[in-house]
């Protein structure tokens, strides 16, 4: 009798939880919304992102970053997809992503196999994280379920965290998506994999502000290696690595290159300044003394967090035909 009340209650408990942690994250997604539906779902993107993966690596930072894009603007709803003038895709912010033609890939085969079932905004999802598996990275179950979204405005775009950001502002831009201090951290931490151009970081070393010339946050013994990989006056269009030494190889060796003052993006190397940031940098690095925090776990825990941004689900948006177009 007693036993049978308990896990009465316990089976509340459980139920009140689990429905908070919906509600809390990503509203009405769930893990394995398409396995009835559209069994396969996951496994065709996954194949998609594995193939063009294979003959050029630099897509799976590049779908990160469009994931994150899309979730900043709009909610997570395949809103940088879109095509068109004024478009998302046609903000500043957006011109360099890449990698679009794995998602469109990715949808028509889906369309094929299940027509209009699979949202872009989840194809999207998945695609980042399988992008991070393949570099090396943590995997985690992605909930799905996602509808479209039909409105795309490069006007939207101005709450993207920008290269210049303090930290401060960093902090605003993410709190207003619900992520905290850590979650800013663990997932400026992406920047662990992929590579940035030359013109966000060249002011740096040349023309910093009106009363220096190179941030004084550079370290010295870095800024000859930055200043070959970055000339003065050379081509802005420049690739280069935003985790020098690891580019391709999902790790915490990002952090390590902060805490030695040799971040590329100002907005990075400021995680290291600012002390507020620094104290996560360093629990990620496992500095002694002070409580671990696992990457690859906290990582893959903040994507769920910002991947249920916004999230359209139930009757709102749509299932779109094609990922590029509104139907
Ligand atoms: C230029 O940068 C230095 C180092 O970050 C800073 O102390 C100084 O206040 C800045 N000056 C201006 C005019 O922004």
């Amino acid at each position: 009798m007693e036993a049978n009340h308990l896990s009465k209650i316990s089976t509340f408990l459980f139920l009140l939880f689990a429905s908070a942690a919906t509600l809390a994250l990503g509203q009405g997604t769930r893990v394995g919304f398409y396995l009835t539906s559209c069994p396969r779902a996951e496994s065709i993107v996954q194949s998609t992102v594995r193939t063009h993966f294979q003959s050029n690596p630099k897509i799976a930072p590049g779908i990160l970053r469009m994931h994150f894009h899309d979730c900043f603007v709009q909610g997570c709803d395949g809103s940088i997809l879109i095509d068109g003038a004024g478009t998302e895709k046609t903000a500043p912010p957006n011109l360099l992503l890449r990698g679009y033609e794995v998602i469109d890939d990715a949808k028509r085969q889906l369309e094929q196999a299940c027509p209009g079932v699979v949202s872009c905004a989840d194809i999207l999802a998945l695609a980042a994280r399988d992008s991070v598996v393949l570099s090396n990275g943590p995997g985690w179950p992605v909930p799905t379920g996602r509808r479209d979204g039909r409105v795309s405005l490069a006007s939207d775009t101005a709450n993207l965290p920008g290269f210049r950001d303090s930290v401060d502002l960093q902090k605003q831009k993410f709190a207003a998506k619900g992520l905290n201090t850590q979650d800013l951290v663990a997932l400026v931490g992406g920047h662990t994999i992929g590579t940035v151009a030359c013109q966000f970081a060249q002011y740096r070393m040349y023309n910093f502000n009106s009363s220096v010339t190179v941030d004084p946050s550079i370290s010295p013994s870095f800024l000859s290696q930055f200043q070959s990989l970055c000339p003065a006056n050379g081509d802005a269009s420049k690739r280069v690595a935003l985790d020098t030494g690891s580019e391709n190889r999902f790790d915490n060796s990002f952090f390590g290159n902060l805490q030695s003052g040799r971040g590329i993006l100002e907005s990075d190397q400021m995680l290291w300044t600012d002390p507020s940031t620094r104290t996560l940098v360093q629990r990620f690095l496992g500095i002694r003394g002070l409580l671990g925090l696992t990457f690859s776990v906290e990582f893959a825990r903040s994507m769920v967090k910002m991947s249920s941004i916004g999230v359209k689900t139930g009757t709102d948006g749509e299932i779109r035909k094609v990922c590029s177009a509104v139907n």
